[in-house]
């Protein structure tokens, strides 16, 4: 094949080279628009994977990459006058133009045709005369963006400013060293890639870059003022920058995060940076622009499969990679744009906060890492648990709490779920055991189901209620027996169903009408949850009293049964969260309109609540942080507000769920997907946040935890098939102080031996 790769990257040198190895036939010529032996940047980080991929596709240019490897294992980060280092963490790096060098050299032997100063135009008709023309041409590929509509390109400019930057000075870890200015928070990401020679990342927010006014300086300006800022780091080493002689390459920029639908068009083919670009806080461009160099190479040298079967196969592949990495580059991103929101941290928790910003990095990972670092994050969690009484190292999930005066005895909660086992309202035997079992499962505290104030505000014939003396007596039971048999505390989830009410059991059909017995249903507005539901009546003011009151006489009866907490459902979609949301309500009263006036009912609801509970106790509200409606629907920005409203009126915790509140909602899932919701709202409202959804591993707890995202964790289904979810975590991580019922120490501690003895013999299997 007579092939023409468009750049003279990591990308299109590696493809040349690739493609010769499995064919020498092929006629190769590689176009870079940049002079030989001048490049941006500096050094590059590999993962361990990335060599051991390069080695098996080219032993020879990889024997000389990895001898020339910096190798480094500690992070450093300088924050408020502490430098926090952690080990283990086994970074290799080698210098961009080194890295080319080499590239280049084994192209040239293996027949490569090298073009240097030659800038391609993709207009030119010369391309036509090519089978395949790679577009190996860098993030702001013209190869591209001549087509976007074939590349289906998406494009997001992410907010923070950065420079790369070089200097003399070596740091012998890799580097974050952040400064709080007059203009605002600035810091540099720094790593050795030679002997002599560290790559320096300035990055700021655009508001602090104006401030200094380095979109009013020179190039040579901007890196005096770094020098500055940095002296203290730099120890005189000077800061340089190579991008003065580059085509088309400005000193600071702002990342681009770039996917695309389709990777080729007629004969042109997007390879590395060309095709996504994953932000350079997770140090992985070079390895996916190699990675994706050896797959193309692979696919089009396979006998007998066409050229369309090969781009299939390619794109499916590097694509998944490609999202997996841009999801952790985009938690990652974020995380430093956002960084003013855990500043207020101390230096041992906004280092391990940084650790862990892209989830790729978990509290067990950093145990491997660096045992004795993270014994100490244990031990420092555990005295701020305690107000200084403990510090015993110990994972953060069975650290205490306090709420009020409730102490929970650990950081797991048993999410609230709906059952649909009651009549009339009345829970039963089966929800006497199915909490008295939960209670039993070493959860901390334990959420009933939304319990409903009246009939007509219930969601299904068998939700639970509290509006009578008989739902007085059975919850009392239930709350005797964890009282009296478990550790765990016990919250009453008090809820309206609104426009969602009068459907059938749960596993009959969500949110699907009754056959017959339909009751009629009230919301904030006329909007029927789905076409199918109900036209809810449009509460007046008669209506919302009476309603406050029955909240306050359930809050009531729930002082006579004993319960350590209530919590207001003010989410998913139901009574309250239907005023909240403005998909939902369409009032133009003083209870519709501005996010002020939607939040003015579920307010005093909750205010008189307040005032009907004991001072002594705690409350706590569930919100839908988002409606998964974009701008239409309430936003995390204003789910820090609704947080700081309730806090207000007196809640103690937000419990921060999300989305259910219309039916076309869009929803992201993956493992911990509500969790930087709790994250916003608990460090940017300085509020006390429950997180939920899909936190299923110890590890997810207790990583939320040490991180600052929230100071409790919800797990519903991990508990409805596993009660003891709690004591097996505890079993597993070795961790004998839990509440273990008297009645069944002997199935723990042959648990946690046995659960130790597979950890062992997997080690050795490892090893
Ligand atoms: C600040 C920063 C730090 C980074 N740190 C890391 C890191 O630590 N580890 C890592 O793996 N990655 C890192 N990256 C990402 C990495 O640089 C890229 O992902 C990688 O270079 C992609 O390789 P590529 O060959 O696709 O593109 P590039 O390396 O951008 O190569 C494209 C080439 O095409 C040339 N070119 C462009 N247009 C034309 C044209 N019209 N005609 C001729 N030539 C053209 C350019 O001059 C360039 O040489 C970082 C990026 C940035 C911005
Ligand atoms: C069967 C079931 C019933 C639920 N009922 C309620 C409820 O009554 N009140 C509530 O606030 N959330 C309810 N939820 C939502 C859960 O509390 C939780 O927010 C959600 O399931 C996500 O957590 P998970 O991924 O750990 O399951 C219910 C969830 C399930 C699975």
């Amino acid at each position: 094949m007579k092939i023409a790769c468009v750049g003279g990257g990591p990308a299109g040198l590696y493809f040349a080279i690739s493609m010769k190895l499995r064919d020498p036939s092929h006629e190769i010529e590689v176009f870079e628009r940049n002079a030989q032996g001048v490049t941006f940047g500096w050094g590059v980080v590999f993962s361990d994977l990335t060599v051991d991929n390069i080695t098996r596709n080219d032993p020879a240019s990889a024997a000389i990459i990895t001898k020339e490897f910096a190798h480094w294992d500690d992070i450093d980060v300088h924050f408020k006058g502490e430098t926090i280092t952690s080990g283990g963490h086994g970074f290799i790096g080698i210098g961009r133009k080194r890295l080319l060098e080499i590239l280049q050299e084994r192209a040239l032997e293996l027949g490569v045709l090298l073009h240097f100063n030659s800038e391609c135009d993709p207009a030119d008709p010369k391309w036509r005369d090519y089978d395949l023309v790679i577009a190996s041409d860098g993030i702001n590929s013209r190869f591209r963006d001549a087509n976007p509509q074939a590349f289906g390109i998406d494009e997001d400019v992410r907010a923070n400013k950065f420079v790369w930057l070089g200097t003399p000075k070596v740091f012998e870890a890799f580097t974050f060293a952040f400064e709080e200015t007059e203009h605002g928070w600035i810091w540099a990401h720094a790593y050795r890639f030679a002997s002599d020679c560290s790559t320096f990342i300035v990055e700021c927010s655009e508001d602090t870059w104006r401030s200094f006014g380095f979109d009013r300086m020179s190039q040579d300006e901007s890196i005096a003022a770094c020098e500055k800022l940095f002296a203290k780091y730099l120890d005189g080493h000077r800061l340089e920058s190579n991008a003065s002689h580059l085509v088309g390459s400005a000193a600071w920029l702002n990342f681009k995060r770039i996917k695309c639908e389709r990777w080729s068009s007629g004969n042109v083919i997007l390879l590395g940076d060309a095709a996504h670009t994953a932000h350079f806080s997770i140090g992985s461009g070079t390895k996916l622009a190699l990675e994706d160099a050896i797959k193309l190479a692979d696919v089009l040298n396979r006998p007998g499969l066409s050229l369309e079967a090969a781009m299939d196969e390619y794109v499916a592949e590097r694509n998944l990679e490609v999202l997996k990495l841009q999801n952790s580059a985009r938690n990652s991103t974020e995380w430093f744009e956002t960084l003013e929101r855990y500043t207020h941290f101390e230096p041992l928790q906004f280092a391990y906060s940084l650790l862990t910003r892209s989830q790729r990095i978990s509290h067990e990972n950093l145990r491997l890492r660096d045992r004795e670092w993270l014994e100490g994050v244990e031990r420092w969690f555990w005295k701020r648990a305690t107000a200084g009484k403990s510090n015993k190292t110990a994972p953060p999930m069975f650290a205490p709490f306090k709420l009020r005066e409730m102490e929970v005895m650990n950081r797991v909660t048993v999410s609230p779920m709906a059952m649909y086992s009651a009549v009339d309202g009345v829970p039963n035997d089966f929800h006497f055991v199915h909490y008295g079992e939960r209670a039993l499962g070493g959860a901390g505290l334990i959420f009933t189901e939304m319990t409903c104030v009246s009939p007509e505000g219930r969601i299904s014939p068998g939700c639970t209620g509290m509006w009578n003396a008989d739902h007085v007596a059975a919850w009392k039971r239930i709350v005797d027996f964890v009282h009296t048999q478990s550790k765990a505390k016990i919250c009453l989830q008090l809820g309206h169903s609104g426009a969602k009410g009068s459907t059938r059991l749960g596993w009959e059909g969500n949110d699907v009408p009754l056959d017959d017995g339909n009751w009629p249903v009230m919301a904030a507005s006329d909007v029927a949850w789905s076409p199918v539901n109900q036209v809810p009546r449009p509460m007046t003011r008669a209506d919302m009293d009476m309603v406050r009151d029955q909240f306050v006489a359930a809050v009531k009866m729930g002082i006579e049964c004993g319960f350590d907490m209530v919590e207001l459902h003010a989410a998913h979609g139901y009574l309250l969260a239907g005023f909240i949301t403005p998909l939902q309500n369409h009032r133009t009263d003083e209870y519709g309109g501005s996010l002020e006036n939607r939040l003015r009912y579920p307010l005093e609801v909750f205010a008189a609540m307040r005032s009907a509970w004991p001072s002594d106790k705690p409350m706590s509200v569930r919100i839908s942080a988002t409606d998964w409606a974009g701008d239409n629907g309430i936003t995390p920005d204003e789910a820090v507000l609704i947080g700081e409203a309730f806090a207000r009126e007196g809640a103690d915790l937000i419990d921060v769920s999300a989305g259910q509140s219309w039916a076309g909602q869009q929803p992201v899932y993956g493992r911990m997907f509500q969790t930087p919701f709790s994250d916003r709202i608990r460090n940017e409202g300085k509020l006390a946040t429950m997180a939920v959804g899909n936190i299923y591993e110890p590890d997810h707890a207790n990583s939320i935890l040490a991180a600052g995202r929230a100071d409790l964790v919800a797990l519903a289904r991990p508990h409805l098939v596993d009660p003891f979810w709690t004591l097996r975590a505890a079993a597993q991580l070795d961790y004998r102080d839990v509440a273990v019922p008297p009645q069944y120490l002997n199935g723990m501690s042959q648990l946690a031996r046995n659960l130790k003895r597979e950890a062992e013999m997997a080690a050795a299997l490892r090893v």
